[in-house]
């Protein structure tokens, strides 16, 4: 199936939402439709990418939080520039796990760093760039606290309060952007968050 042009739909929530599982059925359901697109994710898709995830993630000395948001905004302006601009040219689908909004809810609502600037500096590193869809999935912090597990990299040992916070983003910035950005209850069982899902998606190809 050829689309008229491509779209780029992004997948967000916080840590142990379970999205990475869902972004792998939708891609599944393109596939068997043989809508061409791209899994992607940030941070780390490109090379420069890996080098920056691995500090993001694993660096184990103090790092100032305008850091941190200048290595993430870095990492998306490469992604953007080699990766989904190219693939939204050639008409695919772009399902992306993270991308501007992550930004805002991690180092804006969580650590504090201000959000119009964080407004600025997206617009900076992306071109512009907006997605078409963003698919918030949203679980109770405990709960997701439990699905993280005991293995924790450097954001997801932050404790939480620091996920309610990031949480509680998510939830403001749909409030403010409710044609781009739709919140799926991800309490739910997995067959019924796909399902929600698919939903959505499916309206905005028109399948
Ligand atoms: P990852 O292992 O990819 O987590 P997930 O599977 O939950 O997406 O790690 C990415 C981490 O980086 C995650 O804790 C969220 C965080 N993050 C930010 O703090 N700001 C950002 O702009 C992005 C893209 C991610």
């Amino acid at each position: 199936m050829e689309l008229k042009r491509g779209y780029f739909i992004t997948f967000e929530g916080a840590d142990g939402c379970g999205k990475t599982t869902q972004i792998k059925l939708i891609k599944n359901m393109l596939d068997e439709k043989n809508i061409a697109n791209i899994l992607t994710l940030e941070p780390g898709d490109t090379d420069l990418g890996k080098s920056l995830r691995e500090i993001l993630l694993h660096y184990d000395k103090p790092v100032a939080s305008s850091a941190e948001m200048f290595l993430y905004l870095a990492d998306r302006a490469q992604h953007v520039k080699s990766v989904i601009d190219a693939a939204l040219k050639e008409k695919k689908i772009v399902l992306c796990d993270r991308y501007t909004d992550s930004t805002v809810a991690y180092q804006g609502y969580a650590r504090g760093e201000d959000i119009e600037q964080i407004n600025c500096l997206n617009k900076i590193a992306t071109d512009n760039l907006e997605p078409d869809l963003t698919i918030v999935f949203d679980v109770d912090s405990k709960i997701a606290q439990q699905r993280v597990g005991e293995e924790k990299d450097r954001l997801e040992s932050e404790g939480l309060e620091f996920h309610k916070k990031v949480r509680n983003g998510y939830l403001e910035l749909a409030k403010k952007y409710p044609q781009r950005i739709k919140v799926i209850d991800a309490n739910q069982s997995i067959e019924e968050v796909f399902s929600n899902t698919k939903k959505i998606i499916g309206e905005l190809l028109n399948l």
